[in-house]
């Protein structure tokens, strides 16, 4: 009898790695007291998207870098179990470049293929097709393209015939609009480019110098571009606008309460324990848990967390954080990222004037 056959080599699952360390200082004063990766767009946390991308794509077997805001981060996300993925937390002692997080997670890692997911980063279409795509082919990584209008911020990929040349992190004068998009897919030979290159000028071991590493070295980095929309959270206009396009797409659910003299409009999601008294809601606008909005109008593209209160004010296209509290105000509130337990209220106190107490970093736009 003929030997059998040998069966076809099963490539290995992918394992991914979520970057969740950084210091965020973009979106300061938030970051002052929080990871920026927990910052919430439409009222969950932005790095849960990833996670969900990842638990969506299969991925179970998930690496979380943390920094400074481990405590943070491991609190939110527990084991990962409630969004269908098994996590360990990886800590990078300081945040030095993404290349030095992928080295962070070699142990982790072993010698996986892996897709990595910047946790401040939010993806329309998911990671499902990349990853299956990754899987089924012969690269040695693949790349994430989306023209951008302002190049210099981000990752910039140079393309000839279809084929990634050049890669340049945030260049003064960048020679594309490509930019790199904050998911990778690896294989392991990205542990030895990220071994073998050295800190940017900015003291970072960046992740597009070890992915030149792989094309100079004669490997095969695909580039893939991206037409959905793509957002990197990093600054509060990026941040107004993911939260404006989950809204967009989120189910109209009224768990919470509506008395007789409030109105909603449009799709609107009201969550359980959430109050509209004497209030008008013009969606598309998430309220949270334990909200109360009274004598007051939200507007559309507008994320009031849980155990707010929104009363005799108005506020629109806004992100405010749990705890806070807005009263008695003179003119509406519009594209405003709020932090967490603030107040923001006109009062009679005498002598007639603007009081504050307000952290480093903050921004505070008059009449
Ligand atoms: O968003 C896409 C861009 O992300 C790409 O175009 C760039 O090529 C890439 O370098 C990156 O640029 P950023 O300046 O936006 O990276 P940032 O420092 O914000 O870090 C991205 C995420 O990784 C963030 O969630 C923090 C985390 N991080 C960052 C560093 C430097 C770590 O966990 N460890 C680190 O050492």
């Amino acid at each position: 009898m003929s030997p059998s056959p040998e069966p076809p080599l099963r490539k290995p699952p992918l394992k991914g790695l979520v970057l969740s360390g950084g210091a965020g200082t973009r979106l300061r004063p938030i970051t002052h007291t929080s990871a920026k990766q927990l910052v919430p767009v439409a009222n969950t946390p932005v790095l849960f998207y990833g996670l969900r991308a990842m638990a969506d794509a299969g991925v179970t077997d998930v690496g979380i870098i943390v920094g400074d805001t481990h405590e943070e981060v491991r609190a939110a996300v527990g084991d990962g179990s409630a969004l269908g993925i098994d996590v360990t937390f990886i800590r990078q002692d300081q945040p030095l470049g993404l290349a030095h997080a992928v080295l962070t997670a070699a142990d982790f890692l072993g010698d996986s293929p892996f897709v990595m997911y910047l946790g401040d980063n939010l993806l329309q279409g998911g990671i499902t097709e990349l990853v299956e795509d990754f899987r089924a082919g012969d690269a040695d990584a693949g790349i994430l393209l989306q023209r951008v209008d302002d190049p210099s911020s981000y990752g910039i990929a140079e393309l000839d015939d279809g084929r990634v040349v050049r890669l340049v992190e945030k260049p003064k004068q960048p020679r594309s609009d490509l930019a790199l998009v904050g998911v990778y897919l690896f294989t392991s030979s990205i542990l030895d480019a990220a071994r073998a290159i050295a800190p940017s000028a900015r003291g970072e071991l960046e992740i597009t110098d070890a992915i030149q590493h792989l094309i100079d070295t004669g490997l095969r980095v695909d580039p893939h571009i991206v037409t959905g929309w793509w957002k990197d959270t990093g600054r509060i206009g990026d941040m107004l606008e993911a939260n404006r396009l989950i809204l967009d797409v989120m189910a109209h659910r009224i768990d919470g309460d509506v008395d007789d003299a409030s109105t909603v409009e449009g799709r609107v999601v009201l969550e359980q324990g959430a109050r509209l008294v004497r209030s008008s809601v013009r969606g598309p606008a998430i309220i949270g848990r334990g909200a109360l909005v009274e004598d007051a109008y939200i507007g559309p593209y507008t994320a009031v967390s849980d155990d707010v209160v929104v009363r005799n004010a108005e506020v629109e296209h806004s992100i405010i954080l749990n705890g806070s509290r807005l009263e008695n105000l003179p003119a509406r509130v519009e594209s405003s990222l709020i932090g967490k337990d603030v107040v923001i209220e006109r009062t009679d106190a005498q002598p007639r004037a603007l009081r504050f107490m307000v952290g480093d970093s903050s921004v505070i736009g008059l009449l």
